[in-house]
C-alpha cells in the first residue's frame, strides 16, 4: 500500500509548494537530514582515518551507505565508487579508461551534457565521438550496430532522457556492444530510484544520489564492473597502502577511486533515504509516477495552445505554451502557485532546442508527488494557456 499522506511527513517543505522539479534534483526525506545532523551533532570525524571511536563510527556509517547502496542495486558494494554526482561519475569514467588513439565512442542525441561534455572533451586525447541520432526521443538499436565497429571503446547512453523521460533499450544496446567487442556506460540519472534497473549487465553505470534515491547533493556513485579497465584520475591521501620518496603503492578499489575526505554527511544521509526507497519499493514508485504522468499528459494535451513533447505516462513531462517563453511561462507557474518546475534546455541543448529552440517547460514528479498536485498544475498551465490567448482573461 502506497501511503502518499505518511509520506509526505518526510518532507515538510511539501506543504509550502508545488515541487515538480525531481528530474533537476529531488527533496530530502526527514529521516537523511536526521542522520546527517547527527553525525555533525554526535560523532563528526574523517572516514578510514584514527583509531578513536569518533572515527571509527564515522567509517562504519559510510561503509553501511555502500552496503545499502549495493544491495538496492543488486550488485557487489565493492563495485560501487562514491562520487560528488552522475557527472563526476561520468568523468571518472571517461578520463580514467585507458584510451588509445583512433579508439571510438559511441553515444546519443539524447544526453545530457553530463553524458556528451567528457566524451567530446576526448577529442584531444585522439579518441572518436559517433552520435546516434533520435527520432521523438528514441534511439534506434539498429542504428547503434551499423555505427559500432572494431574501433569502439565503448558505448555510452542514459536510460532515460531528462528531457522527455524516454527510456531507452539499454540491455539491448549492451548486447549489441559486447557482441561487438565494446564496453557500456549507462547514465542512471533519471532512473536510479524510479524504477526497477539490474545494473550487473553494463561495464559502468553512473548512479546520482540526490535524485530518485532521495539523498543530499553532492552524492552520487560510479558502478564498475571489472576495475582493470579503469585507472586513478585524482591522487591524494586515503587512496595509499605505502608512500615513499619514490612512490606509492594504492590500497584496492573502490577506495584508491575516493581520495581525499569524501562527502561524509552526505553518504551517511544517502544510506538512510535509499532505505526509505526499498520501504516504498521502487516497482510501487515507478507504478505512482507513471500514473501522475498519464494524469498530467492528459491534463495538458487536452487544453488548447499548449504542445506536448513528452509520451504518456513519462512523470518528466516537457511541454510549451504557444507563444510563451518558457522561463515566463515557469515564472508564472510560481508566482500563481508556487508551482516549482524547470525551464529552458535542461543542461541538454541538443535535444532540448530540437523541440524548441528555446527549449520547455519541464515539469518532473516524484515519489511524493500528489495528484492533487498534478491537478493544480494542469488547471494553472490551462489559466495560463487562456490568459496567453486572450489577454484579459485571469
Ligand atoms: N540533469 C539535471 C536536470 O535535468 C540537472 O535538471
Amino acid at each position: 500500500m502506497y501511503d502518499l499522506a505518511r509520506l509526505r511527513e518526510e518532507f515538510p517543505v511539501l506543504s509550502t509548494c508545488i515541487y515538480l522539479d525531481s528530474a533537476s534534483t529531488t527533496q530530502t526525506p526527514r529521516r537523511a537530514v536526521d542522520a546527517m545532523c547527527a553525525y555533525f551533532y554526535e560523532y563528526a570525524a574523517n572516514h578510514g582515518r584514527g583509531a578513536h571511536h569518533l572515527a571509527r563510527k564515522t567509517t562504519e556509517r559510510y561503509e553501511e551507505t555502500r552496503e545499502i547502496l549495493g544491495v538496492f542495486l543488486g550488485v557487489d558494494p565493492g563495485h560501487l565508487v562514491f562520487t560528488k554526482n552522475t557527472t563526476d561519475a561520468i568523468n571518472m569514467a571517461a578520463h580514467g579508461i585507458c584510451w588509445r588513439e583512433g579508439d571510438e565512442v559511441i553515444t546519443t542525441a539524447l544526453e545530457h551534457h553530463a553524458n556528451l561534455l567528457p566524451w567530446m572533451a576526448l577529442k584531444e586525447r585522439g579518441v572518436d565521438l559517433k552520435i546516434l541520432p533520435q527520432k521523438n526521443g528514441f534511439v534506434d538499436p539498429s542504428d547503434l550496430q551499423d555505427a559500432l565497429s572494431p574501433r569502439t571503446k565503448l558505448v555510452t547512453v542514459n536510460h532515460v532522457t531528462n528531457v522527455l523521460g524516454t527510456v531507452q533499450p539499454v540491455e539491448e544496446m549492451a548486447r549489441m556492444a559486447h557482441d561487438a567487442g565494446a564496453m557500456i556506460l549507462v547514465d542512471a540519472a533519471q532512473s536510479a530510484g524510479h524504477m526497477p534497473i539490474r545494473i550487473d549487465g553494463f561495464d559502468f553505470v553512473a548512479v546520482p544520489g540526490h535524485k530518485g534515491l532521495l539523498g543530499p547533493q553532492g552524492t552520487g556513485a560510479l558502478y564498475v564492473k571489472d576495475y582493470s579497465a579503469l585507472s586513478i584520475t585524482c591522487h591524494g591521501g586515503g587512496i595509499v597502502e605505502e608512500v615513499t620518496l619514490q612512490g606509492f603503492t594504492l590500497l584496492p578499489p573502490p577506495a584508491r577511486f575516493e581520495p581525499g575526505t569524501p562527502n561524509i554527511p552526505g553518504v551517511i544521509g544517502l544510506g538512510k533515504a535509499i532505505q526509505l526507497v526499498e520501504e516504498l519499493r521502487v516497482e510501487e514508485i515507478h507504478r505512482h509516477e507513471t500514473r501522475l504522468g498519464e494524469q498530467a499528459y492528459d491534463g495538458l494535451s487536452s487544453i488548447s495552445g499548449v504542445a506536448v513533447f513528452s509520451p504518456r505516462g513519462s512523470p518528466v513531462l516537457s511541454f510549451n505554451v504557444d507563444g510563451m517563453d518558457p522561463h515566463a511561462c515557469a515564472e508564472e507557474l510560481d508566482r500563481r502557485e508556487g508551482i516549482c518546475v524547470r525551464s529552458g534546455l535542461h543542461c541538454a541543448h541538443p535535444l532540448a532546442s530540437s523541440l524548441s529552440p528555446g527549449g520547455t517547460v519541464r515539469a518532473s514528479m516524484g515519489c511524493y508527488t500528489s495528484p492533487g498536485e498534478v491537478q493544480v498544475f494542469v488547471e494553472t498551465v490551462e489559466k495560463i494557456a487562456s490568459r496567453k490567448k486572450n489577454p484579459r482573461s485571469r
